[in-house]
């Protein structure tokens, strides 16, 4: 059965060597979909390995409750390496971290706010141990256009750029325990300037209606590079 899911071949299979080199305990993925994209093959990995859970964060109720049917069906071996999380990730992370003190693995593809991904990543950075690794997808979008600068500020972090897809996939390994506090402060600023946006301050201040009303009106292309930044 082939599940709908996100992501190509290379990013999957990307996603998929980070489980076999690392053998984690613990991983947690904001934004699972359907299932059939980077749920799935996070958890036949780990079932190949033999180790570890996947923690799998969404939002979306009746795509919630599809993808768990989704993944019992189409891989009930692996299934045993799965805890489903229902929720806002802003809202579940902290939660869950309470139980969960450490997480050698994560991946983040949630909602298209590109300040998720910084709040997914603030509350999980003290968490990942060095040696630990985290992917971002869709960093050539709106979505992820804030974390890469912000990480490549950070020297704890050595990332790389996978320009392998329209969306593009990140990935940072932790080398350090904390950033000197030059590149914390640096990531700061770097990360002000990009909220400071004209288009940026614009989705933040001005109402739902007034911002639908304005997309509508402009070309679709330039509609579409505002919203989603494709
Ligand atoms: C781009 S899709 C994920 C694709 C999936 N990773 C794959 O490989 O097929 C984003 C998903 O994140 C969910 N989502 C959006 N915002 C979220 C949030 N704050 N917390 C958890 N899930 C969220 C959406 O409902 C959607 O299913």
């Amino acid at each position: 059965m082939e599940i709908e899911g996100q992501l190509n071949a290379e990013e999957r299979r990307l996603l998929m060597e980070a489980v076999e080199r690392l053998k984690p305990e613990t991983v947690l993925e904001v934004g699972t979909y359907l299932g059939g994209g980077s749920t799935i093959h996070l958890l036949k990995a780990l079932h190949r390995c033999d180790c570890g859970r996947l923690w799998g964060v969404e939002a979306d109720q009746s795509i919630y409750e599809k993808m768990i049917q989704n993944i019992r069906q189409a891989a009930p071996d692996a299934y045993g390496h799965f805890e489903p999380l229902f929720g806002f990730s802003q809202n579940v992370i902290p939660e869950w971290l309470k139980d969960h003190p450490q997480v050698q693995l994560v991946f983040l593809d949630g909602g298209n706010n590109p300040q998720e991904q910084i709040t997914e990543f603030c509350l999980l950075e003290a968490h990942i141990p060095v040696g630990g690794e985290l992917f971002s997808h869709d960093v050539k979008l709106r979505k992820g256009k804030w974390l890469r600068p912000y990480m490549e500020h950070l020297d704890n972090w050595k990332t790389t750029f996978y320009d392998i897809s329209d969306e593009g996939l990140f990935h940072g390994r932790k080398i350090a325990e904390r950033p000197t506090p030059a590149s914390r402060s640096a990531a700061k600023r770097c990360l002000l300037k990009l909220k400071l946006q004209p288009a940026e301050l614009a989705a933040r201040v001005l109402p739902h209606k007034v911002r639908a009303g304005v997309l509508r009106i402009l070309p679709s292309k330039i509609s579409r590079r505002l919203s989603d930044g494709r």
